[in-house]
């Protein structure tokens, strides 16, 4: 009988069950005499590449490897190189959401072999690995390393799950400092911090808090003014230690997948960001009323309030183009559904918004409420569109609706399924939608659970691997949806979770903040983030999710989203209302006055939106990107350009009256008094609660739109063009097109570009221009601030202007064609 039998040697059974049961190691002695299969058999417990003995070219990739695991090279462009490690040689196969093909264009390396290394090298990068130890180092075309293992990649079996935990450790220089990552609510720059990559439904977020709801693997590296950047393409929970665990070292690591990443060559960070761009793409133009100012809350309803906030909005005389319908629209939280007392008819009420300039956004969650009377389960249901758990049993969860199922993004056949979901909402005349709660979040328990299992695009997957991509693939089915039926408008969206490439199909907002200083704070720090992270079209919710902001903490974050490339106001539902009126004097008046900002400066935003999308700039930059090369400025969070002509300085503390603000080198004037103020250093900028601190940089052409109440008001009749004097030559862009449709993909817009350059005695302004549209107005009506002379003659096209006005602030104002191709104005 078994439990007769005497247990030969109860201590190694002991032993053995230790092994078993916490995946450790075991010396070999103990199990050498036994004759057990188990015998030999043990985790893998941080194992590194040993000595690599052989090179081997395939294409533009070189495999290295130390007999055992191989390390993949691959020649992606001039500046990208991917790494690749595979523990037994076999890596896994080819597939990113981040990144959905590699760039073509052929580009020249080569490999060449010391005593001491293996190096492949472009034009910009050489790529070194080192035979003693498999080091791999980076390092530019004038043989300075920007990069550079502290020890050789390593991996741990994971055995309960299968697969290794991959880990990368390089050097941490005493100066360099650290950037991206995304949402993350901390300082600026990332030195000695440790955060993790998994995204999260994080409500009431605290400063420091990580992780939040998206996950972005991706950071710039500066360190002796050279600037690197380090994609770790890999969507398992992931890890990043900027110094923080020891100083000499930083590292990276996932709980699963792939060790693979791109190192990206700057040697500016503006240079990083646009190659990161280059692999995972930029956000599509986004209509135009997307960048006017949108209203939102948890929730308007019934129908008559959304009628009532429309119409405030048009009495106060405050410009709108968008109104939110949170989830008290539907019917019990059923997706795709209207709660048919609140909101009886909706057609006529979108239309109504719609003949007023609004446009109307909905909310849809990814959880389906279980309900067989409900056609959306129901069709998931059949069509086994909804994510399981290991042993085949439906993933269920609580959200909002009660008892929910979700439907796999992960599967190309459910994200079209989805998309198509939205046809009757586009039917009904529904112009964006709101995707939330994607991270995915579940009542509870936060989130799934590991063992459920994905489709992954074919490349299945438990939902360790698929967490992190959740958000990004149900906006992504939902952008796509919305692509097809809105035939060729381009659709807006907004998401909460994402992972690297999700501003391919949608902005995002930063979640559930709180009404707190504090949070406008977090926020400022949050935004600049996601733009050097690929996420330039990201806000806050204004004011605060939750809690209650007072006028005046409500009035500055209306001036810091002014300024955020996403312009939306929100708040919980169980605070006071919340519109840019519902303050009093002076507030109202001092909203009014900054939206009305933001919508003047609409063409310049839409611009910087068009360098983002076309050419990878990002719409925010943070001054350490203007001046890396000094180390202060790594310090630096308030201060940002928007776009590369604007700097703000958000006013983040209650009461203050005055604050100082760095302008980086050149010459700025201040934006309300035209002064004009020396860079390189900081000044002190008064901040009555009616101003913030804008500068403009001297030479800069920035393009103004008439004040209307939403964008499509009236037809443009004359843009306005403000031309700031300076005495070097600089250049200023704008683009313009439909402002609506796709037709900017088939080359249908204008791209202008004017140079501006004065002397002592003279300032000329040029204007060229490419591109096949034509916009509808005619002429400019020209503003010159800060002419250092009093003109005598100002010449357009060879004719004289005769009819200028001259200002008490000694600006001049004349209009002229918009065709016009130099301007000279002279002493
Ligand atoms: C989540 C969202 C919030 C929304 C609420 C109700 O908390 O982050 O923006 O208002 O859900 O849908």
């Amino acid at each position: 009988m078994k439990e007769n039998v005497p247990d030969p040697n109860p201590e190694l059974l002991t032993a053995r069950l230790l092994v078993a049961e916490e995946n450790m190691i075991v010396d070999d002695e103990e199990f050498h005499h036994l004759n057990n299969p188990a015998d030999g058999i043990k985790p893998i417990v941080k194992k590194y590449l040993g000595v690599p003995n052989h090179a081997e070219q395939k294409g533009n990739k070189f495999f290295f490897t130390d007999g055992d695991a191989s390390v993949e090279v691959t020649i992606v462009t001039k500046e990208i190189i991917r790494i690749r490690l595979a523990p037994h040689s076999v890596f896994l196969d080819e597939f990113s959401y981040a990144v959905p093909e590699l760039p073509t264009k052929a580009v020249a390396f080569n490999l060449s072999e010391t005593d001491l290394e293996f190096k492949v090298s472009t034009e910009a990068v050489n790529c070194h690995i080192r035979k003693q130890d498999f080091f791999i180092s980076f390092s530019d075309s004038k043989g300075i390393t920007t990069s550079s293992d502290a020890a050789p990649m390593h991996w741990e079996e994971n055995v309960k799950f299968g697969g290794y935990y991959v880990f990368c450790t390089k050097t941490c220089a005493p100066e360099e400092s650290f950037f991206g990552l995304g949402d993350k609510a901390t300082e600026f720059n990332l030195r000695g911090k440790r955060l993790k990559n998994w995204n999260t439904d994080a409500y009431s977020y605290g400063w420091n808090q990580d992780p939040l709801y998206r996950s972005i693997p991706f950071y710039i590296s500066v360190n002796d003014g050279i600037a690197s950047g380090i994609f770790f393409d890999n969507t398992f929970k992931a890890h990043f230690d900027f110094g923080g665990e020891d100083p000499t070292k930083t590292s990276f690591w996932a709980d699963g997948g792939e060790l693979q990443y791109y190192y990206i060559h700057g040697p500016h960070m503006m240079d990083v960001v646009k190659n990161y761009h280059i692999l995972t793409g930029t956000h599509p133009m986004p209509p135009l009323w997307a960048l006017g100012y949108h209203q939102c809350r948890w929730s308007y309803y019934p129908e008559n309030k959304v009628r009532v906030i429309a119409n405030g909005f048009r009495q106060n005389k405050i410009p709108c183009d968008g109104i939110y319908l949170d989830i008290d629209y539907m019917d019990g939280y059923r997706c795709f559904t209207w709660n048919k007392k609140y909101f009886p008819d909706p057609r006529k009420m979108i239309e109504d918004l719609a003949a007023n300039g609004f446009k109307t956004v909905v909310i849809i969650d990814p959880g389906i409420r279980v309900d067989d009377n409900y056609s959306v389960f129901k069709e998931g249901k059949e069509n086994r569109y909804f994510c399981r758990r290991s042993d085949d049993y439906f993933m269920e969860g609580h959200v909002w609706p009660g008892r929910c199922q979700f439907p796999d993004f992960t599967n190309p056949e459910v994200r079209t399924w989805w998309g198509g979901l939205f046809d009757e909402l586009v039917d009904l005349g529904v112009a964006g939608v709101w995707n939330d709660m994607n991270e995915p979040a579940v009542f509870g328990s936060g989130t799934f659970p590991d063992d459920v299992r994905h489709q992954y695009d074919g490349f299945r997957g438990s939902h360790r691997k698929a967490h992190n991509v959740y958000g990004m693939q149900m906006v992504r089915a939902t952008y796509e949806g919305l692509r097809k039926q809105l035939k060729n408008k381009r659709p807006f969206t907004i998401t909460r979770a994402g992972y690297a490439g999700v501003q391919r199909y949608s902005s995002v907002w930063t979640g559930d903040n709180v009404a707190s200083w504090e949070h406008l704070k977090i926020g400022n720090v949050q935004l600049q983030r996601l733009s050097v992270s690929g996420i330039s079209f990201c806000g806050t919710d204004i004011g605060g999710f939750s809690g209650e902001p007072d006028g005046e903490l409500f009035t500055r974050w209306i001036q810091m989203g002014t300024f955020s490339p996403f312009m939306r106001a929100h708040s919980a539902g169980d605070t006071k209302e919340r519109e840019p009126w519902s303050f009093g004097e002076p507030f109202t008046s001092i909203n009014r006055k900054f939206i009305e900002l933001r919508y003047k400066l609409l063409p310049y935003l839409y611009s910087a939106f068009w360098e983002h999308h076309r050419y990878g700039f990002p719409i925010l930059r943070p001054v350490v990107m203007h001046e890396q090369e000094t180390v202060a400025n790594h310090f630096r969070q308030d201060e940002f350009t928007y776009g590369d002509k604007i700097l703000i300085c958000p006013v983040l503390e209650p009461g203050q009256t005055s604050r100082m603000v760095y302008l980086p080198k050149g010459k700025w004037y201040h934006f309300w008094s035209l002064e004009m103020v020396e860079g390189g250093q900081e000044v002190h900028v008064a901040t009555p609660l009616d101003t913030m601190p804008i500068f403009v940089k001297a030479g800069s052409v920035i393009p103004e739109y008439p004040v209307m109440q939403y964008t499509s008001e009236k037809p443009i009749e004359e843009v306005k063009l403000n031309i700031y004097y300076s005495d070097y030559e600089v250049n200023s862009f704008l683009f313009e097109d439909y402002g609506e449709t796709f037709a900017y993909e088939q080359d249908i817009y204008l791209e202008k570009k004017f140079i501006v350059k004065g002397t002592a005695k003279t300032m000329s302004i040029k204007q060229s221009m490419e591109g096949l549209y034509t916009p509808r107005y005619e002429g400019y009506h020209i503003k010159i601030n800060g002419l250092p002379f009093k003109p005598s003659k100002i010449i357009a096209d060879g004719k004289e202007i005769k009819e200028v006005s001259v200002n008490p602030d000694k600006t001049y104002e004349f209009k002229f064609s918009k065709n016009f191709k130099q301007i000279e104005i002279l002493k």
